[in-house]
Parts: C-alpha cells; structure tokens; sequence
C-alpha cells in the first residue's frame, strides 16, 4: 500500500529514482509566460530544482512536500537559508534568497487557494487509484478558476507495479475535466535506453496543459 510511510523511507534510504538533476526540458519547452508574481504551486514537489526554475522566472512558488528530508536536501542542494513558521499540522518554509515558500506536510492538509498555476510532474502518477480522484479534486480546489496547469503523465504496458501509475488518456480527462489538452507524448523506450530492460512494452510520457486563456 503507499502510504505517507511509504515515502518517508523512500527518502530515508535514498531510493528517489524519480529525481532528476538539473531542470525537467518538458517544463521548459510548455511552461507560458505568466505574469510576473504569479503563484504556482507545485504539488508533491520532492526536491525537484523545476521549483528554482520557476522562481528564476518571476513567479512566486509553493511546493508541497511530506518528507522533511526532501525540503533539507533541496534546501542544502541549492545553498538557500530560510525561516519556519508553524501553521496548524504544516510548517511553511520562506526560502531568503527566492520567492519560494515550501511546505511540509500531508498534500490534503494543505488548504490554501487561489493559486494562478500549477505544476504537476510525477505527483498525480504517484498516487494509487484510490487516492487520485481526491488528488486532483484538491488540486482543482486550490487553483483559481482560469489557472493554468501543466501535467506530466506516464503511460505504461508491461510487468511493472507502481508508483509512478499507468494512467490513460480517458482516465485524465474524467479526472481533470473537459478542458485538458494533450500537448505532446514520447515513447521513453524510443528516447531512453533505460527503458529498454524488458518490463515494459510502451512507457509513455504525455505532457497536458489547461490554458483558460
Ligand atoms: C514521485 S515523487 C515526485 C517528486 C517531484 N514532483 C519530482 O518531480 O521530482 C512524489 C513525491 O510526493 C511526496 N508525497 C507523497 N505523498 C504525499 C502527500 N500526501 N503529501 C505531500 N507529499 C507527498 C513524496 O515524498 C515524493 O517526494
């Protein structure tokens, strides 16, 4: 079962496959140009330096994280210092140096709204099926009505059991709404000979966007 436990021991014994070093190109190739201030939130954010990329932009960042141990490597990663204010069951860190704020806690505790965008890459994949209904209706309720979302999806066929989650097109459009497009897709086994041991037959990568503009 994955449980918040789960992923507390994923870091704890450094099994994050899921990182990437440096900035995720698909973020940067289908990331608009917002205005400047914009807030986005990043749920599920890990460590992943996408948040820095994004606040490099302008943009005012929020990244929602359960492991304490992903915000101290994301914060030791970039040499970045920062203040703790206590809210309820979540701690919110003021990253000095970037207008980044990271917050550590359960994903359903967090209720703030009103966000202006949001970026999903290996968060709504990371969620079995039985919670990711509930994720994506607490996503959509912490979004503006014309917020802007880019979601990354997988796709899979083959042995393997998740996390990340196969989830089909259909699946995405019941979840997220009529108004999700599909931008572009790649055949990770195509592209990435680590694909290429047998487990799968396709593994997908699907970029998405909701552009109420
Ligand atoms: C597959 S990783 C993706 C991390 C990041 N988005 C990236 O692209 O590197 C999923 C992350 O979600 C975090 N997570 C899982 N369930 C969570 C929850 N309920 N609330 C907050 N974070 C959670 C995990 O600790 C993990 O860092």
């Amino acid at each position: 079962m994955i449980t918040n436990e789960f992923w507390l021991e994923r870091w704890q014994t450094g099994r994050i496959g899921f990182h990437l070093e440096g900035i995720n190109p698909k973020l940067i190739d289908y990331w608009p140009t917002l205005a400047k201030q914009s807030r986005v939130l990043v749920p599920l954010c890990g460590k992943t330096n996408d948040i820095i990329w994004l606040a490099e932009q302008g943009y005012q960042v929020t990244g929602v994280e359960i492991s304490s141990l992903a915000i101290i490597e994301f914060i030791g990663d970039n040499d970045l210092t920062y203040e703790t204010e206590h809210k309820g069951k979540i701690k919110i860190h003021h990253i000095n140096e970037l207008p980044i704020r990271l917050i550590e806690g359960d994903y359903f505790d967090f209720q703030e709204n009103q966000f202006d965008a949001c970026y999903d890459r290996a968060a709504m994949v990371a969620m079995p099926t039985t919670l990711r209904k509930k994720y994506v209706e607490h996503t959509l309720a912490r979004l503006a009505d014309d917020a802007f979302l880019l979601l990354i999806s997988l796709f899979y066929e083959g042995e393997k059991q998740g996390p990340p989650f196969s989830v089909d097109d259909t699946e995405i459009t019941q979840l997220w709404g009529s108004k999700i497009r599909k931008l572009a897709s790649e055949n990770l086994m195509e592209t990435q000979t680590e694909y290429r041991d047998g487990l799968y037959t396709l593994f997908e990568e699907s970029v998405w966007h909701i552009d109420q503009k």
